[in-house]
């Protein structure tokens, strides 16, 4: 065959591929087998190789993924992504349509489910995907393009006709329950984490490095919003059938309502029958279907006026407490799991609750062989939040908490205002020991691969492992000679341990486990310190300072530094060359030299820390206090009124954060870079419970307020 022909062959095979996608991804009916389907997929691959010019960046072979890793870029979103105004009960549900049809008279609802996944931005350009943005703090998202476009039920070209040549198009990224079991039955039996619930698998897996591993999990797109400068629509709801007719998958889960009566049927209806769908949803939306109605209506600081949530109430199911287990984590926490009759919540079979302690049992009066109700929350392990006194059985006793650790006999200790029991025995007590060597080696911290926890047990058993430190020492041969291990994982974990001596100070100082430093607050500490022994020599006070440290943190710091014990690992792990400080930062350009600055208030994204640091990085010098000497005030959210008013009877200038990175001139990222310590959107919890809750939790969450949106979306 010519080269002309091959090209119009591929050209050919990518319209057959979109069209067989969206029959089975979107229609739910396929016209051809998997088998054929492949087929052609393979045929389109053989060709994209044989010509890799000629290649769509959209092509469907695209969906299969790469493993090639892709940073993701934080890209502006043209129109900010805020977030909806929850409402509870009925009574505020009817406050939010009273007080619409009080300001704009009869309206016309939109009812949709709510999505229980993590959000994206689609951008289309001449009806081909140009880029897929999450939703990051609402203003700046991450650039996950390559991954959204494994994503089958997401057009890569669009079909029909009336697509504005530019537009975005808004939606939800979920994780269908049976991608969700199957993930993690395959995590269990490679003993990793379990992840907690779908939303977190979704937002996870759409910050993935390996597009081939998105892939392969299973994930789903369904769009809700458009947003554009020159939409033609003057219905929301005529915006989704267009949407629907370019091949987007529009959810069919939807009505139009016309009185609060019709919205209560709707939300009536799918409280009960959204247990038989697919995928999660965690409530209702309602909103104004005309477009000039929700111009009038604008939006507030955070949530459109012209929108609202309804949330459903969390499921619940009734089931038998048949006994209580005892686990102890590695600060030597105890945390008590109850063992259930196995019963169906919320798409899966719940074995397992967790109760949270001792006041929690005698609160709640729980006693082995009572009926209990369950609920999820956010966590893997649902909890107990009932006792059916009704059903409890004649013979039941209270519950006797127990005295002794379960693990190594010692006797129990509960601190003053600490909920919790503890084992104090932190150095003889085999979970704590392990579950701080796992802590270490998980890949938030120094990530050394081939060190899982069976392995950990292993080696601990053996008396190869004792403290984070040995990790440093172990012996290649004596690991290789253990059972199920060999030469092959020895080389792993070697290199795994070779790895981690790079791993940036702030994961280190994460890593080393010290009570209430969770991940984000370690980069606060480190950014602010920049080396291990200045954190060491710091005194509570000093500690205290750093932006996010209360006194409850300082106080576990000196604590963990006082010990001996953990200063000699110090000093093994420092010979073992482990990073001890912060790199260092980079001089960037010189437009602030020679200028006094002033940063006050809280900033989107970033700590004042790291604010300061990408003053000095230009050449300023950072000033705590105002004077008549400082040349101008960078303020965040929250500047304190009286620096205000001190700032204002100066004259000083005072600068906006947006206003300030237009003056350097500089571009947020690269800034970023620059400081060692950017701020995640991640949460930070410290995980002392031996239930593994860490997982990829990605909440997403907005991480400051965001500035008032000038007119809507449209
Ligand atoms: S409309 C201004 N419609 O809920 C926000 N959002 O708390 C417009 N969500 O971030 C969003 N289902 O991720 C809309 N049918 C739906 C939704 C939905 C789920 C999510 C979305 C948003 C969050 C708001």
């Amino acid at each position: 065959m010519s080269k002309k022909q091959d090209i119009a062959r591929m050209r050919e095979l990518e319209t057959l591929l979109d069209y067989h996608s969206h029959k089975y991804y979107v229609d739910n009916n396929p016209e051809i087998s998997d088998r054929e389907f492949d087929a052609l997929l393979s045929e389109l691959q053989g060709l994209e190789t044989q010509y890799p010019d000629e290649a769509d960046p959209n092509s469907p072979t695209k969906r299969v993924g790469s493993d090639l890793t892709s940073e993701f870029i934080s890209v502006e979103h043209r129109y900010p992504m805020m977030s909806l105004a929850n409402t509870y009960s009925a009574e505020e549900l009817g406050e939010w349509i009273d007080r619409i049809t009080g300001e704009i008279g009869q309206v016309e609802f939109v009812a949709e489910l709510k999505f229980d996944g993590t959000a994206i931005s689609l951008t289309y350009e001449n009806g081909a995907l140009l880029r897929a943005v999450t939703r990051g703090d609402g203003r700046r998202g991450d650039d996950v393009t390559n991954n959204v476009r494994t994503i089958g039920s997401v057009p890569l070209k669009l079909r029909g006709k009336g697509y504005p040549s530019l537009f975005e198009i808004r939606g939800e990224i979920i994780m269908p329950y049976a991608s969700f079991d199957r993930l993690n039955r395959e995590r269990e039996a490679a003993g990793e984490p379990l992840l907690a619930n779908p939303r977190n698998a979704a937002a996870g897996t759409l910050k993935q490095q390996s597009s081939q591993v998105v892939a392969h999990r299973g994930l789903d797109c369904t769009l809700y919003q458009l947003a554009g400068e020159n939409l033609s629509f003057e219905r929301h709801s005529e915006s989704l059938e267009a949407a629907e007719s370019w091949g987007f998958n529009i959810s069919h889960h939807r009505a139009i309502c016309r009185s609060r009566s019709e919205i209560e049927a709707f939300i009536a209806y799918w409280d009960t029958e959204r247990r038989a769908l697919p995928f999660a949803t965690d409530g209702i939306v309602i909103k104004v279907n005309s477009y000039a109605q929700q111009r009038s209506l604008g939006s507030t600081a955070k949530s459109p006026r012209w929108a609202v949530a309804y949330k459903f109430q969390a499921e619940r199911a009734l089931t038998k407490l048949l006994s209580v287990d005892f686990q102890v984590g590695r600060t030597g926490a105890v945390t008590p799991v109850a063992n259930l009759e196995p019963v169906q919540l919320a798409g899966t079979v719940v074995r397992r609750a967790s109760i949270h302690n001792a006041d929690q049992i005698a609160a709640l009066d729980i006693r082995i062989g009572d009926m209990v109700y369950v609920e999820k929350g956010g966590e893997i392990i649902p909890k107990i939040t009932e006792v059916e006194l009704a059903k409890r059985p004649a013979d039941s006793r209270p519950f006797e908490y127990i005295t002794h650790c379960p693990e190594c006999g010692t006797e129990l200790v509960r601190v003053e205002g600490e909920a919790k029991h503890f084992c104090p025995n932190s150095k003889g007590c085999k979970p704590q020991i392990t579950g701080r060597i796992e802590h270490f080696v998980k890949r938030k911290a120094m990530d050394i691969e081939g060190l899982g926890g069976e392995t950990i047990e292993l080696l601990w058993e053996n008396g190869l492992l004792r403290d984070i430190a040995d990790i440093y020492s172990l012996d290649s041969a004596k690991i290789a000679a253990l059972p199920r291990l060999g030469e092959k994982s020895a080389a792993n974990i070697q290199q795994g341990v070779e790895n981690s001596k790079s791993v940036p100070f702030e994961r280190v100082l994460f890593a080393l486990g010290i009570r209430f430093v969770g991940e984000t607050t370690a980069k606060y500490i480190a950014s602010h310190f920049r080396t291990l022994d200045a954190i060491m020599a710091a005194s509570r006070e000093e500690l205290a300072e750093a932006e996010e440290v209360g006194s409850k943190i300082a106080d576990s710091i000196v604590d963990y530094f006082s010990d001996q014990t953990n200063r000699d690992i110090i000093e093994r792990l420092r010979s073992a060359g482990l990073q001890f400080e912060a790199v260092q930062r980079k001089q960037h350009s010189n437009s602030l030299s020679g200028k006094s600055i002033v940063i006050s208030g809280k900033f989107v994204g970033r700590s004042r820390d790291d604010m300061k640091a990408i003053v000095e990085a230009h050449g300023g010098r950072n000033i705590a206090a105002v004077s008549a000497n400082v040349d101008f005030i960078v303020a965040g959210e929250n500047m304190g009124p009286a620096k205000r008013q001190k700032a204002e009877k100066l004259g000083i200038t005072i600068l906006s954060e947006e206003e300030f990175f237009a003056m350097i001139q500089d571009e947020e990222s690269s800034a970023e870079a620059d400081t060692g310590a950017p701020i995640n959107e991640d949460t930070d919890t410290d995980t002392d419970t031996a239930i593994d809750t860490t997982s990829i939790a990605d909440t997403e969450s907005p991480t400051a307020s965001q500035t008032a949106v000038q007119g809507t979306l449209f």
